[in-house]
């Protein structure tokens, strides 16, 4: 008998000693995701390209491993908020963004790794919405905001530190490909502008896995 009870202690210790992620296994991640926009666009209104400061929020990631090595990953968070402007004028305008994002996943290592590297690529679906001129976008004479909704490829690169069987410390980084048309009333002539805001996402997280 205690040659078998220590055999399956002996078994129980392996199996508890699998850290990593393993095929069929869930995890989420919570943490900052912060979106700095690489934009451009065109000139508006003979004034030059617009510029979109940066946002933080609060980011979560959850995961599907399929197999040892591929996961299956969509990115959400809290509403991102950006400050429009131009650089003759400061500031015109805020924009609200969710830009859900799916990934297929390769994980590097195997299913006893702590160290799990990882690269991505899959599609991003960013939605706009509650756009408004600030003061000086009104008294500049603009109305009627809205930004066009964009489908984009997302590219990543990632590492979760596993610290034991349930919780993980992660860094990641996205590329998306975020497109628009921003489109509004100067003095009443509609404009619209083809815009790029093509960010970095970079998210410090905490995991858990079940
Ligand atoms: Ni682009």
């Amino acid at each position: 008998m205690k040659k078998i009870a220590a055999a399956l202690l002996a078994v129980s210790c392996f199996s508890s000693s699998v850290v990593a992620h393993e095929a069929g296994e869930f995890f989420f991640r919570v943490g900052s995701a912060t979106v700095r926009p690489n934009e451009s666009s065109n000139n508006v209104l003979g004034m030059g390209s617009f510029n979109v400061d940066n946002n933080t929020q609060p980011g979560f990631t959850f995961t599907y491993m399929a197999t040892d090595n591929i996961g299956v990953e969509l990115l959400a968070a809290t509403p991102f908020k950006h400050k429009v402007g131009l650089g003759p004028t400061g500031d015109l305008a805020t924009v609200h963004h969710l830009p859900p994002t799916l990934m297929a996943q390769w994980y590097f290592g195997d299913a006893g790794s702590t160290f799990r590297p990882y690269l991505g690529v899959g599609v991003n679906y960013t939605m706009f919405f509650d756009n408004k001129f600030n003061d000086t976008g009104k008294e500049s004479g603009l109305s009627d905001l809205s930004l066009k909704n964009s489908w984009g490829v997302a590219g990543q690169a990632g590492v979760d530190y596993l610290i034991d069987k349930n919780w993980l410390i992660n860094a990641s980084v996205w590329y998306m490909d975020i497109d628009t048309e921003v489109k509004f009333k100067a003095g009443g002539a509609r404009q619209s502008i083809s815009t790029q805001l093509d960010p970095w996402v970079f998210m410090f997280s905490a995991g858990y896995r079940f």
